[in-house]
């Protein structure tokens, strides 16, 4: 059963969620004892569950959500963008996430330069590794008024994989994987704007899972319609893919996802493997992110930022 839910109970009774079957067979479990039910698959998987004891104790730390907002604009129509923050512990986390986390920033950093229509509200979430726990912390203190407030929630994890492709979540559904009443109205034109973005620049792009795996999940449950980038993890490069994209087929989008080579120095990266990756995607060997995806993608997140913080009314509803 890849890609079920695994529930792992500690000797301590603590328990937690984790994404992937995969984590857990091999019992090279990070440490995941949130004590949330906010699971990283809210559908792809149901009732898929297993029950793991896991024999060590896990550390208790708090953590943060980091937040900037504009000083100008609608505050009844917020306009919201987020990137996580944090890293799982087996790595520095370079592509997931420092790369939507770092696009963000700049985007940020450079609206200062406008006064929006609507206020843009941007948010470096922690602990999503953990079960989109910052996230869904932030959601569940809203008040109804507040998320009523929120226009959208545009999200960006993982978004310079070293053999990537240029995926939007799909908020049209046009893959029919998501149930019926899983994904909010107005998601749909969220995805048109990122394709609009891709298609100005004569480039491919392609739908992406919109499962509720990040820090969106909190939103949509709530109703706030969403969107995203995601230019891939774990899974494997189709001959298809590698033909509009480039890069390389059969081998995964992020070779490195989840692992202490998730890196800038290419420290760890198999040789072999990262140098076939580097010709093919003419990249240097300097870490896990390829740096033409990281430019497209920050060009897309920052023209689809600018384009609801001005306005927001192609959205339904
Ligand atoms: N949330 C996953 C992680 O941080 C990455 C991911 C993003 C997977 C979007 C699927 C879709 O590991
Ligand atoms: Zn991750
Ligand atoms: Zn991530
Ligand atoms: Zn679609």
């Amino acid at each position: 059963a890849a890609g079920a839910s695994a529930v792992i109970v500690s000797n301590d009774g603590r328990a937690g969620l984790v994404g992937m079957i995969g984590d857990a067979t091999g019992l090279t479990i990070p440490a995941v004892f949130a004590s949330s039910e906010a699971g990283q698959d809210l559908y792809s998987t149901p009732g898929a569950t297993v029950t793991v004891t896991v024999d060590y104790f896990a550390e208790e730390r708090i953590t943060y959500n980091v937040f900037a907002e504009t000083n100008t604009g609608d505050d009844a129509n917020v306009v919201m963008a987020g990137a996580h923050l944090d890293s799982v512990q087996a790595g520095a986390g370079i592509n997931d996430n420092g790369s939507g986390s770092a696009a963000l920033l700049e985007t940020a950093i450079q609206m200062q330069r406008v006064e929006p229509t609507n206020t843009v509200r941007f948010a470096w979430w922690g602990a999503e590794e953990e079960g989109l726990l910052g996230a869904d912390y932030y959601v569940s203190n809203l008040t109804p008024e507040e998320i009523d407030d929120i226009a959208l929630y545009l999200n960006f994890d993982m978004i310079g994989s070293p053999n990537y492709v240029y995926g939007v979540y799909d908020g049209d559904n046009s893959s029919g994987t998501a149930p019926e009443g899983f994904i909010p109205a107005g998601s749909a034109e969220i995805e048109d704007v990122f394709e609009q973005f891709y298609a100005s620049q004569g480039l491919p792009f392609q739908d992406t899972e919109f499962s509720g795996r990040s820090d969106y999940g909190p939103f949509i449950a709530v109703g706030i319609p969403a969107g995203g980038l995601f230019t891939g993890a774990e899974g494997i490069k189709t001959e298809e893919e590698a033909a509009r994209f480039g890069g390389l087929a059969g081998v995964a989008y992020d070779p490195c996802y989840h692992q202490l080579c998730d890196n800038l120095t290419g420290e760890g990266q198999d040789e072999v493997l990262y140098k076939d990756l580097a010709r093919s995607v003419k990249q240097r060997l300097t870490g896990n992110v390829n740096r033409t995806a990281l430019d497209v993608n920050s060009d897309a997140l920052a023209s689809a930022i600018i384009t609801f913080a001005f306005d927001t009314s192609s959205l339904a509803g």
